[in-house]
């Protein structure tokens, strides 16, 4: 973090009450550090509104690795990702359940795409797009 900038700013007495409540439950040791982290949420959201921007995620499945095609599918479009996949984890959860995570990376209507393409294959129990940041932009 580079020099400190002092804000002050006005806002009403119980919205500032529910957020130090937030902000302890999370955890937080000052009222600063909440903020500065919420900002810093928009700022990668906003990275994510241009298509072209560069970024990063993971991408969370669960699926049962018996059904008919399905392990097969999810390998064929990640083969087709290409160079958007940077890495796999795969976990054996169970017999049947399996847990995936893939890192994404490359512009965001691209890892987006990608993202949409293996969270909707059909027979997945659950997908997850986290969306993230290379960092650069972000302090
Ligand atoms: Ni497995």
């Amino acid at each position: 973090m580079g020099a400190l900038k002092r804000l002050s700013i006005s806002i009403p007495k119980e919205l500032s009450a529910a957020f130090d409540k937030r902000s302890k439950r999370k955890g937080y040791g000052n009222r600063s550090e909440a903020i500065r982290d919420l900002i810093r949420d928009e700022l990668v959201k906003e990275e994510w509104s241009d298509p072209k921007a560069r970024v990063a995620a993971t991408l969370t499945l669960v699926y049962d690795h018996h059904t008919r095609t399905l392990t097969d599918r999810i390998t064929e479009v990640q083969h087709d990702g290409g160079e958007l996949i940077v890495s796999a984890l795969h976990v054996h959860l169970d017999h049947h359940n399996c847990l995936e995570v893939v890192v994404l990376r490359g512009a965001a209507k691209d890892v987006q795409g990608l993202g949409d393409s293996l969270a909707s294959i059909r027979g997945i129990k659950h997908a997850q797009l986290t969306l993230a940041t290379e960092g650069k932009s972000i302090v």
